[in-house]
Formats: C-alpha cells, sequence, structure tokens
C-alpha cells in the first residue's frame, strides 16, 4: 500500500495548496483462489482483496470539474461534471468517468475535486487494476455526497454494483460482479466466498499452516479478452436456455447440479457450448469443495481443486492459452507446490500457486528460470497477503 504522506506530498507538488484537507482512499486489487467464471453464471467465487492497490489522495473544490492525474503515468483527464456521459473513449480515465456518470445517475452528488491515483495492482495482469481504480472513486464520490446531506453514508456492496455497472454499460466488459465485491468488501488474512447470485458471503480465514500463496505474473499481456470475454458469457446464455427445456425453473446455470447436467446434457446441441456450461458447473462445485477443505485445514485438497480448476479451464473453457499453461506446469513440477492455476479471466496475465514456505525461494527461481526459457518473457512473482477492501485511510 502507498504511504499516506507520501501520496499527499505528490499531490501538493502536483494540485498545489495545504496538505491538511487532503483526504486518502484506497482500494485494493484481488487474485481468486478458485471459482473462475462463474460470477455472471450466478455462481460461487472465492476471491482475496491484496495488499496491492489503487490509492488516491483528492481534495474537493468547487470548479465544476474533476481533474485526475496518475503517478506513474503522463495521463491527465479534467472531467465536466455536466457532461460525464461524453469520456466512454478516454484510454485512460474511462474507469473513474464511468463510476461519476453512473453514481451521478443514481442520485448521488459528485462533487468537484481534484485527485492524483497511485496504482500498485500490476496493470492487465487479472488482478483487477480496474476494479480497484473504480471502488475508490466510487468511495470518494459517495463520501462526499453523503458528507454533504445528498445520500446515505457509504454502503461498500452497493459501490461494488455500481463500480460493475460503470464497466458494464460506460467501459463496454460485460464483468460479473466478483472484482469489485473483493475489492470493496475485501478483509485482511481472510478470503471472501461469495454466493454471485444473491451476494450472501462468508469470510474464511487463510490459516494455510506452513503454506504461502504465490501469484506469478507471466507478464503476457491479455490480448483480444474483452471480445473473448463477452463471448464466453453468450455461450453460458445460449447452453442455460437449452438446458432449461429440462430445468425451466433453473435462473442461471449455477441452479443447475452436476447431476442434473449430466442427465441433460445433450439438449445442448452446440459442443463448444456444452464444454462451456460444463465447466462453470462443476466449477461451483470445485468451490464449494475448497471451502470446506480450508475450513478443515485440508490444505492439499484445496490444491488439487486449484490444479482441476486449471485444467477445465484450460480444455473446457478454454481460456488459458500456452503462456498461462506454462507456467502452472513449471510450478506443479515444483515439489512442495501442492496446487496452481490461472487467476482472472484468463488469456494472459497471473497464476496463483500454494507453495510450502519451505520451497518458495526455490519455487520463484526454478519456475522464473524454466518459465523464461521456454517462453522468452521474464516473469514476476508476489507474495500475497490477503487485504482489507476499500477505505479512508486516516
Ligand atoms: C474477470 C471479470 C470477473 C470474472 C473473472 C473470471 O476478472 O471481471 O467478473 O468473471 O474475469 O472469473
Amino acid at each position: 500500500m502507498t504511504d499516506k504522506n507520501e501520496i499527499i506530498t505528490k499531490f501538493i507538488e502536483l494540485y498545489g495548496g495545504d496538505p491538511s484537507d487532503v483526504r486518502v482512499f484506497s482500494s485494493p486489487g484481488r487474485v481468486n483462489l478458485i471459482g473462475e467464471h462463474t460470477d455472471y453464471n450466478g455462481g460461487f467465487v472465492f476471491p482475496a482483496a491484496l495488499s496491492q492497490s489503487s490509492t488516491v489522495a483528492v481534495r474537493r473544490n468547487d470548479s465544476g470539474f474533476i481533474r485526475i492525474a496518475a503517478t506513474d503515468l503522463p495521463d491527465r483527464v479534467c472531467l465536466d461534471i455536466s457532461k460525464l456521459a461524453d469520456y466512454k473513449d478516454l484510454k485512460w480515465g474511462n474507469y473513474q468517468a464511468g463510476v461519476a456518470y453512473v453514481m451521478q445517475q443514481s442520485g448521488y452528488l459528485i462533487s468537484s475535486c481534484d485527485i492524483l491515483y497511485d496504482d500498485t495492482v500490476p496493470f492487465g495482469a487479472g488482478l483487477s487494476s480496474s476494479a480497484a481504480i473504480e471502488v475508490v472513486m466510487a468511495l470518494v464520490i459517495a463520501q462526499f455526497s453523503y458528507e454533504q446531506g445528498v445520500t446515505d453514508k457509504p454502503n461498500m456492496i452497493e459501490l461494488a454494483k455500481l463500480s460493475q455497472k460503470a464497466e458494464n454499460t460506460y467501459c463496454g466488459v460485460n464483468c460479473g460482479i466478483m472484482d469489485q465485491f473483493a475489492s470493496a468488501m475485501g478483509r485482511k488474512n481472510h478470503a471472501v466466498f461469495l454466493d454471485c447470485k444473491d451476494l450472501s458471503f462468508k469470510y474464511v480465514p487463510l490459516d494455510l499452516n506452513g503454506y504461502k500463496i504465490v501469484i506469478g505474473n507471466t507478464n503476457k499481456k491479455r490480448s483480444l479478452a474483452e471480445s473473448k470475454y463477452n463471448e464466453r458469457r453468450a455461450q453460458c446464455e445460449e447452453a442455460l436456455s437449452q438446458l432449461k427445456l429440462a430445468y425451466p425453473e433453473a435462473e442461471c446455470l449455477r441452479d443447475i447440479s452436476a447431476e442434473q447436467f449430466e442427465n441433460a446434457k445433450t439438449l445442448v446441441l452446440d459442443d463448444i457450448c456444452r464444454m462451456r456450461a460444463e465447466h462453470v458447473i462443476y466449477e461451483c462445485d470445485r468451490v464449494l469443495k475448497s471451502v470446506e477443505a480450508l475450513n478443515s485445514g485440508d490444505i492439499r485438497s484445496f490444491g488439487n481443486l486449484m490444479t482441476a480448476s486449471h485444467i477445465s479451464l484450460r480444455d473446457l473453457y478454454e481460456v488459458t492459452g500456452p503462456h498461462l499453461d506454462i507456467m502452472v506446469e513449471e510450478s506443479l513440477a515444483i515439489e512442495g507446490c501442492i496446487g496452481s492455476r490461472m487467476t482472472g479471466a484468463g488469456f494472459g496475465g497471473c497464476t496463483v500457486s500454494i507453495v510450502a514456505d519451505y520451497a518458495i525461494d526455490e519455487f520463484i527461481s526454478e519456475v522464473g528460470k524454466n518459465y523464461e526459457s521456454r517462453t522468452g518473457i521474464v516473469p514476476a512473482f508476489y507474495i500475497s497477503e490477503a487485504g482489507d477492501g476499500g477505505r479512508e485511510i486516516l
């Protein structure tokens, strides 16, 4: 996490004025431990918030504009509060504009302000840098709107939903709720077991006795991720519409059990759509089993479920690609790594592995060396600590 005084100093260098009225808010990225491509099918997910985050220093004013800058980018944007619908084509800043627009439409007061972003979530790595940017923006707006008596105290689940809506309707990515929910609601040292159908959730302590969660960044930027993502969603919808002939009461794929699926899968005419549905339905089961395994301290079973998830994402959902597959293969070749899978949307980005404490140094050096020699790309590794969700840093 960014140091509070450091970001305030940079804010003053950029915008001037007095540090005493600058406030700092932060919202994290996430790593999903298991339950991939299930959220938009009403299924289960199991993410943890990271300590890497999007932190902002911000000060209200009455200019009629939101000015936004970042510590690591040359881009600057200036949003006219009376024209928030107009910024969809921004290369950087459209997530923030989208959140402000959607919140304005929902009755929040949008305050003029200057903002400086400091992002430590690697960009485009499947660790939800965009959700972190959105949720912290939503929190700033909601807090100011509340302080001016226009809306109630910020409700983090509501802010997660508004952030998702901005990404869907303003930025054109048809994502589910997982990333924004994890960023808004994460808790230190815990993962969030979330039912995406009704947003009920439980915090599960990450007591990994002797093991750590290691994130491996393939440094392969996700390509065509958005169009393929939207295509996967459409394939799931097609499978559901055909399975409904047998189970008319099913509202989403998650409502169909593995056994029901096996009995009716021939109703799904297209082979590809059938494979997509099979992944989703069995992945939901794996999440339930993972939570049970972790609750009973059975880390090995959890690791096996993670690896099974990767295989399903590779063979049935087809969202892994060679870089993620190579990294998982090299990870599992290390004695002491008991489970490994891709995390996030796929098509590049990161893996998540469970590695015994004693094997971590070897894991990082060997997987790093072997991955590089097979792909020509130098990867990066982070030992993940589950952090807190969106909040003001006081
Ligand atoms: C992206 C989306 C999420 C989720 C994952 C896949 O991260 O933003 O909503 O669908 O992909 O599990």
